[in-house]
């Protein structure tokens, strides 16, 4: 049997799309949720988060953030020989969506599939297509998370709906000669499905938060280190730090428990666009990119973690 020679991968361009629509949380209490700004800036950092309007889908949104990553690469949909989406918020499961957006972009038949690792899913996506690359399975890639959570959210549940936003981004991954995109630590732990889930006869999402909260705070760190060394970086030489935007307290827990240098370019992404699930890592890139905090060739350490529960991360070089 004959393989091609393993290779190198890397990002070369990411794309976002954000919903115009916002919700403060004035918004939300003027909704008739029951709480106020100053509960979810003080115990989330949350400000506000990006709503999909009636027009905006997992897939629209997805699409955008590919066609501008594919745009910012110089590129077309014809370049492409790989779509991965990662979502867990698609309206129908069947079928996917990796394959709509792929003729969306202008990408069509090549390999298009959907990875379900809920807020863990785009560091998923992007180890499972930058391996394709690597063994010479596919040439050029584009990696997408996009989540429509408010569809699945239940207004009054206090402990959810202040949470979660809308919203997609996209990376395209391409060979490369020189290490990009560094292996991946993942992991899972089904015993705990039942801490966020949309449980039999429901439809919207239940999380035990605090439960959640405890988990990602003393389980992460040791995911994030990983991460680092099979990449063979250490903390000091990262220039930013991507994790999951689930909650500003965390984020700063898991600063604390890595001993993060201050040097270290933290994503906070989470203030103006909430939890996005498997978008939230990418969107989170795409603001340190777009706004020139982390210059190109940096070195970046992405964590995601959530329902399931599952979790990656991965050290990649800054597009
Ligand atoms: N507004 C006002 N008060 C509130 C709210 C709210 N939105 N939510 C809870 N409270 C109240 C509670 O009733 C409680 O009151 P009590 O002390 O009188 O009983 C008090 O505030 C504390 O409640 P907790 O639930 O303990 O609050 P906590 O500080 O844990 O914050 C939160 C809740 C924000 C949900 C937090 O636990 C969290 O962020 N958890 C992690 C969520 C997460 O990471 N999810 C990722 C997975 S999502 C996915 O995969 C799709």
């Amino acid at each position: 049997m004959k393989t091609p020679p393993t290779t190198h991968s890397r990002i070369v361009a990411i794309g976002e799309h954000r919903p115009a629509a916002t919700l403060s949380n004035d918004d939300l209490a003027a909704r008739g949720v029951d709480t106020s700004d100053e509960w979810i800036r003080t115990r989330t950092g949350i400000q506000r988060r990006h709503i999909a309007g009636p027009d905006e889908t997992v897939i629209s949104m997805g699409a955008d953030a590919a066609a501008k990553a594919l745009a910012n690469a110089g590129l077309s949909g014809s370049d492409i020989d790989l779509v991965v989406l990662a979502t867990c918020s698609i309206a129908r499961p069947i079928p996917g969506g990796a394959a709509r957006i792929a003729s969306g972009i202008g990408a069509a038949r090549v390999g298009a599939f959907d990875v379900n690792a809920a807020c863990g899913g785009f560091c998923y996506a992007l180890s499972v297509a930058s391996d394709a690359i690597r063994v010479g399975n596919a040439n050029r890639a584009v990696v997408i998370g996009s989540e429509k959570l408010t569809d699945f959210i239940d207004w009054p549940d206090r402990g959810t709906s202040i949470l979660f936003g809308d919203g997609a981004a996209a990376v395209v991954v391409e060979r490369s000669d020189e290490p990009g995109i560094g292996p991946v630590a993942w992991g899972s732990d089904g015993d705990n499905f039942a801490t966020v889930c949309i449980p039999d006869g429901d439809w919207a999402i239940r999380m035990d938060g605090p439960a959640v909260f405890r988990w990602a705070t003393t389980q992460m760190a040791p995911v994030a280190a990983r991460a680092c060394e099979l990449a063979g970086v250490e903390l000091s030489d990262l220039a930013a730090f991507v994790p999951h935007q689930a909650n500003m307290r965390i984020i700063d827990a898991m600063v604390r428990a890595l001993k993060l240098p201050d040097n270290v370019v933290v994503a906070r992404d989470i203030a103006t666009t909430g939890n996005t699930s498997a978008a939230s890592v990418p969107l989170a890139l795409a603001s340190l990119v777009n706004a020139g905090t982390v210059a190109s060739g940096g070195v970046a350490l992405l964590l995601a973690f959530g329902a399931g529960l599952t979790y990656a991360g991965q050290v990649v070089r800054v597009p």
